[in-house]
């Protein structure tokens, strides 16, 4: 039944919506399904009582868990009492005949007498608190909330909310989890995905092998312990800590499905227990972000010990789903080995995938006998998957197509769609990550139900979930500035009905889950909003003056600045149109919601020659022939935030576009070393190696193209007897006007990387 008089999903889409602010929908996120404005409001205060029915546990706990948060959020003190209370109340009521009838669904009605919440499940009861606190916390207020009277029925659209968190790659430690766990559970989402196991550590206490978290639990990173790197690096997870981590999620409607990777991404696995390879050698962990070679041996060892495994695996996890990973197995180690071989060709299989099929529906097999059932990525599609296998699609969403078409139940968490190492943007300031950038649009234009499926096909999406892969996210704040705000936008995604999707809806309703995320300590990327201080910067050199244009990527808020040395706050100047400003100056300027609060943490920007006459190492762009970019910290395991370099690894080369030559007599540049840990696997042979002139390689400067005319060669220094960051200074060949400059890096491919931080273009008697 809908609403007669008045579904959001429907005036939504009318572009009025931004000024119909009577009418905008409260902040919600997830947007629900249903909501209608009532007549009159309500005040919330301390001491307003939140009541159960006696004996309902399950609301009990819902009730406890939505007063903590409130008191904790704003302030609020809210009794919880098992009896009816008189004057206004907040009732919750787990009720069989409660009107919404979808699972997880709630009814939540707020009027002068009080708010009633009902649910026909505990889920839905859950839900609907969690509705009822977004509504007490539409600012970063602390205290009494006048709540409008509100009629909304609401029940998610899909029953998989994900996310995937990689602790193998990077280890959080359990309360960061939880925490993880906790702003799941304020975006109404639902899996957690725990990678637990991979080529760089084994996360996961099992009594049975003890080497697993003895040895596979850690590594030595490249440079340990200098320049900010630990000696070694890993940790897990206890059995006990898993344990509490499952009834934390549990208490939140949370299944955690854990995951461990076979038969690829093995080699921590391998590295404790050298039998379970098939090669006879003994790996150590792997420090190298990539693909990896080290496969599980398919005889009956490794297959007993992957149930011994899943045995205490599915005595911690509850999950009816175990994730067996299945991705990213090159097969070079299975193709060299005559016991492999002769088992393929013993089981009358016709090449290495239908091996991995096999090994996968083993695996299927045993865990089916225990009542669970496998997922795992869309690899598994190319053996023999079992048919009641559910797939989850990460190589676009085609496999998810393929899929759902030969009938298997599927979740999508394609890339880079819904992979959240990804950059948000592409400005300089942007934390380690992925390249492209990937912006909060289009991540919030995912649509889960891919094209080309029948209404019948299309029943098998179960959702879609967001993964957090840890290679570049050494520390829980980089997780935090990779997950928010973007986690917001895949709730509404998977949980709001699509005909509600928009996104200056969203836009509208973001400030007060940023609100909330700075309530909560949550380190949220800002990158959205953050300002952009964009000059012409050849055109302001000539001249003197700088026209300064001011945007933001989401093109939303205020944007306000100052070019006095002052914060720029709401009292500053607000930006209409570009401005001119005679050098030397300093821009600031930071972007604000139309309720005043913060969207953007303010950005500055210094505009004089030596400024103008620079690049930062993510300003330049790369040769052409490899567009592989990726962002890093030099230490790749140091924990804390530390400023990040470009890098391709398959060719050292990037343009500066556009340089004014004039005057120019030297070069200087601010570069770094950095480890090459990357397994590339075949891709290796892609790698550009560029004749070096000196012993250590040069920085090459080239006019115009990556073949022109050498303007600067600076050579580079002994990488064992230097810091990891060294400046290079030398001349360069006088020129006139304005040329795109090649920058070719020339060490040996064997060695280090090495990046620019910035570049200075200098003419004679520059200071730095
Ligand atoms: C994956 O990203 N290797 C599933």
């Amino acid at each position: 039944m809908r609403f007669a008089s008045f579904v959001f999903g429907l005036l939504l889409c009318s572009a009025a919506i931004a000024s119909a602010t009577a009418a905008a929908p409260p902040a919600l996120i997830p947007l629900p399904a249903q909501l209608e404005r009532g007549e009159g409001s309500l005040r919330v205060d301390a001491g307003m009582p939140v009541v159960v029915e006696p004996g309902d546990a399950g609301a009990r706990a819902t009730a406890d868990y939505f007063a903590d948060l409130v008191q904790r959020t704003r302030g609020l003190a809210l009794p919880v009492r098992e009896a009816a209370a008189s004057g206004p109340s907040i009732r919750l009521q787990r009720d069989p005949h409660a009107p919404v009838t979808q699972a997880e669904g709630y009814t939540l009605d707020i009027d002068a007498q009080g708010v009633r919440i009902r649910a026909r499940d505990q889920a839905g009861l859950f839900y609907g608190a969690v509705t009822l606190w977004q509504l007490l916390t539409p600012d970063a207020q602390r205290g009494a909330v006048n709540l409008p009277a509100l009629h909304i029925r609401d029940w998610p659209r899909f029953a998989w909310r994900g996310l995937m968190l990689d602790s193998a790659r990077h280890f959080q430690s359990v309360d960061e989890v939880e925490q993880l766990l906790e702003q799941m559970a304020r975006h109404k989402l639902n899996v957690f995905h725990w990678h637990l196991t991979d080529d760089q550590g084994w996360r996961i206490e099992i009594k049975r092998y003890p080497e697993l978290t003895r040895i596979g639990a850690w590594r030595t990173p490249p440079g340990a312990g200098q320049d900010g790197e630990p000696a070694r690096y890993g940790g897990y997870y206890t059995q006990e800590q898993i344990r509490q981590v499952v009834a934390y999620a549990a208490a939140r409607h949370i299944t955690i499905v854990p995951e461990l990777d076979m038969p690829g991404h093995a080699q921590a696995a391998i590295a404790s227990y050298p039998w379970l390879g098939v090669t006879g050698k003994t790996p150590s962990v792997s420090v190298d972000w990539g693909v990896n070679p080290w496969l599980y041996n398919v005889d009956d060892a490794s297959f007993d010990f992957v149930d011994h495994v899943l045995d205490e695996v599915m005595a911690l996890f509850p999950s009816p789903y175990i994730h067996v990973g299945g991705d990213e197995a090159i097969k070079d180690q299975w193709q060299a080995s005559p016991a492999v071989q002769a088992k393929l060709h013993a089981l009358g299989l016709k090449d290495e995938d239908a091996l991995q099929g096999w090994f996968i529906g083993r695996v299927g097999d045993y865990l089916k006998a225990h009542g669970r059932r496998l997922i795992g990525w869309d690899e598994i599609l190319e053996g023999q998957v079992p048919a009641d296998a559910t797939v989850m699609s990460w190589r676009g969403t085609q496999g998810a197509v393929e899929a759902a078409r030969k009938g298997h139940d599927v979740v999508l968490s394609p890339s880079p769609e819904l992979y959240l190492d990804g950059l948000q943007s592409d400005r300089a300031d942007e934390t380690s990550g992925r390249l492209p950038a990937h912006d909060l649009a289009s991540y919030y234009a995912f649509e889960p139900v891919p094209k080309g499926l029948s209404a019948d096909q299309a029943r098998h999406v179960l959702g879609a979930q967001a993964n957090a892969w840890t290679e570049h996210m050494p520390s829980y704040r980089h997780v935090e500035h990779a997950v928010f705000p973007r986690l917001a936008a895949l709730a509404e995604a998977t949980w709001s009905p699509a005909a509600t999707h928009d996104w200056r809806s969203f836009l509208a309703r973001l400030p007060a889950q940023l609100a909330r995320y700075r309530t909560a300590g949550v380190d949220y990327a800002d990158s959205a909003f953050a300002v952009d201080i964009h000059v012409d910067a050849n055109t302001a050199l000539a001249s003197g003056t700088a026209r300064v244009s001011l945007s933001n990527q989401a093109g939303y808020g205020q944007l306000h600045y100052t070019v006095d040395g002052t914060p720029p706050d709401l009292h500053a100047p607000r930006y209409r149109q570009p401005f001119a400003l005679k050098l030397p100056a300093t821009v600031r300027a930071a972007a604000f919601a139309d309720d005043g609060s913060p969207l953007a943490a303010p950005r500055e920007r210094v505009l004089n020659a030596a400024q103008l006459r620079s690049r930062l190492g993510g300003e330049l762009v790369n040769c052409p022939g490899s567009d592989f970019r990726l962002r890093v910290q030099p230490s790749p395991d140091a924990s804390a935030l530390a400023t990040a370099y470009d890098i391709n690894v398959f060719d050292t080369c990037q343009r500066y576009l556009q340089a004014s030559l004039d005057q120019v007599t030297s070069v200087h540049v601010e570069a770094v070393r950095l480890p090459r840990n990357y397994a590339l696997a075949h891709d290796a042979k892609l790698v550009v190696s560029r004749p070096a002139a000196t012993p250590f390689g040069e920085l090459v400067v080239h006019r115009d193209r990556c073949d022109g005319p050498v303007l600067a060669s600076l050579p580079l220094p002994d990488p064992a007897r230097s810091p990891a960051r060294f400046d290079l200074d030398g001349p360069l060949a006088a020129q006139h006007g304005v040329h795109d400059l090649c920058l070719i890096y020339t060490a040996p491919i064997d060695g280090p990387l090495y990046a620019i931080g910035r570049i200075a273009l200098r003419p004679q008697g520059a200071t730095p």
